[in-house]
């Protein structure tokens, strides 16, 4: 089969596989998969995505959720980039405008025509107070940036983040992510954090709402303890990914926003996983009633091109010395495939009313999956929102300890050979369909999922 033979078939379409009875899954042989991965393994060094060495997935063509690796197996994509695809792969609305803009100036941070498109889109879906962004590539670029101008508001220096949660492996975000750092060597002085919202795992062992949210209490005392009086920023994201999509309890952010103004603090909220309708609202922070004082957003923004950015309000972003000339520019940052890449996928998400169908699918999934508590050997918690939605793996329902690695990678993989690819975060299943999914294809995976997910035991 060459790359051309190989197109997206419905699952009783023509040269579909003829087993399995949805007909999703790895059901040819993965011959040229190994030739491929062989050949570009001479090159391509260690250290790449722990769920790209596993899966060892050469993909050929894409659309929507489905993916199409090299040996024609098909494959629903929940793993989505990590919240990256949003749009779905291949958009025809995507795929044309970024082609026509491949063929004007493609270098150069430039006032442009794609660039003005974007800002009319961005003008309707931010929220009102935070009205002005800036453009960079990576995520931990952006994290960066929200520090630089939290440091320029405030005139301080240190900032508190949370246990479980990922903001990137530069250095100022790696001292705001937890875990990750043993070997790297000392990290920048005035970073400390404080348990998250994260009820399954209480580390108080109570029980929300009846908990007063002692973690947030337990949050100040860190800040009283550690601060000498110079706290920047409360860094949070309003859904920990990695972490399995911990969804905190309502009312955790106004809580922590409170605690920001406490201390002349900014409340920065690391949207990069949840922004552009991911859970069901345009920002995961518009759940509540709190106003975040920077929002840093990337990933389902660019629909699958490399852009992220800081937004602010006006007078938030004006401040010195990250206003000044160059002081908070980047080599690529608004360049015009980036900008177009904004415009358009930012449009789709609001002409197909896509964050509408995040809330709708999400709550019908989270259903539907819910009762795995109850019927799956390995299953302890599934929570969510709107599209991000985390299954947690235990070894003990009781004492709630996670499934050993072995287990949850055996999972993945076993999820893979039935048609769902799924994302993992420590011992949990991390779901990332896109914002476009539908019903039916929403109902295949999860079928999929709960009958792989009830037959499956932990070791022994
Ligand atoms: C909440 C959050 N912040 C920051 C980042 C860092 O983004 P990047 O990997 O593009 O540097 C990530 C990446 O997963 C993320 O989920």
């Amino acid at each position: 089969m060459t790359e051309s033979d190989i197109r997206l078939a419905g699952p009783t379409d023509g040269d579909a596989p003829e087993a399995g009875d949805h007909g999703w899954g790895m059901l040819q042989p993965r011959t040229r998969t190994e030739a491929h991965w062989a050949e570009e393994q001479e090159v391509i060094g260690p250290g790449l995505q722990a769920v790209m060495l596993l899966s060892r997935l050469c993909v050929v063509a894409a659309d929507g959720a489905e993916l199409v690796d090299v040996d024609g197996n098909r494959i629903i994509d929940f793993q989505g980039a990590g919240g990256v695809n949003s749009i779905g792969h291949a958009e025809p609305r995507f795929v044309a405008t970024l082609a026509e803009e491949l063929t004007r100036a493609t270098a150069g941070a430039f006032a442009t025509p794609a660039r003005l498109d974007m800002v009319r889109v961005l003008r309707d879906f931010l929220p009102d107070e935070l009205d002005t962004i800036q453009l960079y590539s990576g995520g931990t670029e952006a994290v960066e940036a929200a520090l630089r101008l939290a440091k320029s508001v405030t005139g301080k220096h240190e900032f508190l983040s949370f246990w479980g949660g990922f903001h990137g492996k530069t250095m100022g975000s790696l001292a705001l992510t937890a875990g990750a750092r043993s070997g790297l060597g000392p990290l920048p002085p005035g970073y400390f954090s404080a348990p998250y919202a994260n009820c399954y795992h209480c580390p108080f062992k109570l029980t929300a709402p009846d908990c007063g949210f002692t973690c947030v209490e337990h949050a100040r005392d860190v800040i009283k303890e550690n601060s000498t009086g110079a706290l920047a920023a409360i860094v949070v994201e309003p859904v920990q990914g990695r972490s399995g999509n911990v969804v905190p309890p309502p009312g955790y952010l106004t809580a922590l926003g409170e605690v920001a103004r406490e201390f002349d603090a900014l409340l920065i909220s690391d949207e990069m996983m949840t922004g552009f309708g991911r859970t069901g609202a345009a920002f995961a922070h518009q759940h509540e009633d709190v106003r975040p004082d920077v929002l840093t957003v990337g990933k389902g923004m660019g629909g699958g091109y490399p852009v992220t950015g800081v937004i602010a309000a006006g007078e938030t972003m004006a401040a010195a010395p990250f206003s000044d000339p160059s002081a908070s520019s980047s080599s690529f940052g608004a360049f015009p495939m980036a900008c177009r890449a904004v415009a358009t996928t930012t449009g789709i998400i609001g002409d197909d009313k896509l964050v509408e169908n995040a809330a709708e699918r999400g709550r019908e999934m989270l259903d539907q999956l819910s009762d795995l508590v109850e019927l799956a050997p390995l299953v302890g918690d599934v929570r969510g929102s709107g599209l991000a939605l985390g299954i947690e793996l235990v070894a003990d329902k009781k004492s709630r300890r996670p499934a050993p690695k072995s287990v949850v990678q055996r999972v993945y993989l076993e999820l893979m050979e039935a048609g769902v690819l799924v994302m993992l975060g420590g011992n949990a299943l991390r779901l990332y369909p896109p914002l476009t999914i539908g019903r039916e294809q929403a109902d295949t995976a999860v079928g999929i999922i709960r009958e792989t997910l009830i037959r499956t035991r932990g070791e022994g």
